[in-house]
């Protein structure tokens, strides 16, 4: 079976993904123009064209700036539709949708319009392509934890509708351990917990995440490869790790796909999965993700099979819910 249709037909869970990195420049216009909102770019074509990323920051300067035509309910139903439709051709049966409410709150959108929205495309995907999902709060780790407890305490009549939390954006300086008392005071609260570590921080922000939030799962962690002691804990413990091979490129974690690592990790005994992070920008969905590693860095049919199966296992769910898909 041909590379493309063998991948796509893998049941695969998908569990590193940033709902506002789905916004494509074509919905973004078209949101912008329905908000009265002014973009920094004149149209798609130059939005594009901006797209030409030196690290996480340049990344996350223009990521913040789309994310401003995102205002109404209805507009972040329209951008998860847009993604579950396309997870949907890629062969996704479980999606674990990251969402900031930072960015928004900041705004002036209020907390419950970000989370309705999002919620009523869960509903509605579950109910036409099948997939299951959850919704794991981020922080940004730019701001301080004062900050993010006044998030917290904003998602706190919702907390039901909320799996679990995460902490994203610029990760340089902002090691894990700055957010201890806040993930304390949401495990308390019975949430699942996560963290992006070893993106761009060092192997040390990977054990902090582990050791000091519990982080039940390593978004990224590409850097543990650094530190072998690192990569003997991540083995025996079966850690997960979401890595996300096209944004590394992107983001030039990587120079090239035929360097990164992921093989390596997962020849380690490493719990790998395959994730598109902010696809719209990155330049691709989940399934591309999986086949241009594939091809780059040689991997087998078993390996795309592990991974997928990796990824099922990983996911936030019990396990009659995972049993149909293994
Ligand atoms: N890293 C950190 N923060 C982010 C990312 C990422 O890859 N995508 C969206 N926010
Ligand atoms: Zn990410």
């Amino acid at each position: 079976m041909e590379l493309d249709t063998y991948v796509r037909a893998l049941p695969k869970a998908e569990l590193h993904l940033h709902i506002e990195g789905t916004l494509e420049p074509e919905l973004m216009f078209r949101l912008a123009a329905r908000n009265g909102v002014a973009l920094p770019w004149a149209s798609v074509e130059e939005t594009r064209a901006a797209y030409d990323f030196t690290d996480l920051q340049s990344f996350l300067d223009l990521y913040y700036a789309g994310a401003a035509a995102l205002v109404h309910e209805h507009d972040f139903f329209d951008l998860a539709m847009a993604y579950f439709a396309r997870a949907h051709a890629d062969g996704v049966v479980h999606a674990e949708l990251f969402f900031d409410p930072q960015t928004h709150t900041a705004r002036g959108i209020a907390f419950d319009t970000v989370l309705s929205g999002l919620e009523r495309a869960c509903r509605d995907a579950h109910a036409r392509y099948g997939i299951g999902s959850r919704l794991i709060l981020c922080f940004l780790r730019h701001l301080s934890e004062e900050e993010g407890f006044a998030a917290l305490a904003q998602a706190m009549p919702h907390l039901g509708r909320i799996h679990g939390v995460g902490l994203d954006s610029s990760e340089k300086g902002h090691p894990p351990s700055k957010f201890a008392r806040l993930f304390a005071r949401c495990r308390e609260l019975g949430l699942h917990v996560v963290a992006h570590a070893g993106e761009e921080g060092p192997p040390a922000y990977i054990a902090e995440a582990l050791d000091v939030l519990k982080a039940e799962r390593i978004d990224h962690g590409v850097r543990a490869a650094e530190d072998p002691a690192l990569m003997q804990r991540l083995a025996h413990t079966q850690v997960p790790l979401t890595v996300c091979p096209l944004s590394n490129v992107r983001l030039r974690v990587f120079p090239t796909l035929a360097q990164h690592n992921l093989k390596t990790l997962l020849d380690a005994g490493l719990k790998v999965t395959i994730n598109s992070d902010d696809p719209a920008y990155f330049g691709g969905y989940v399934a591309k993700n999986y086949i241009d590693t594939a091809k780059a860095l040689g991997l087998t049919k078993a390996d795309l099979k592990r991974i997928a199966r990796n990824s099922l296992e990983a996911a936030f769910v019990d396990d009659a819910a995972r049993a149909p898909w293994l």
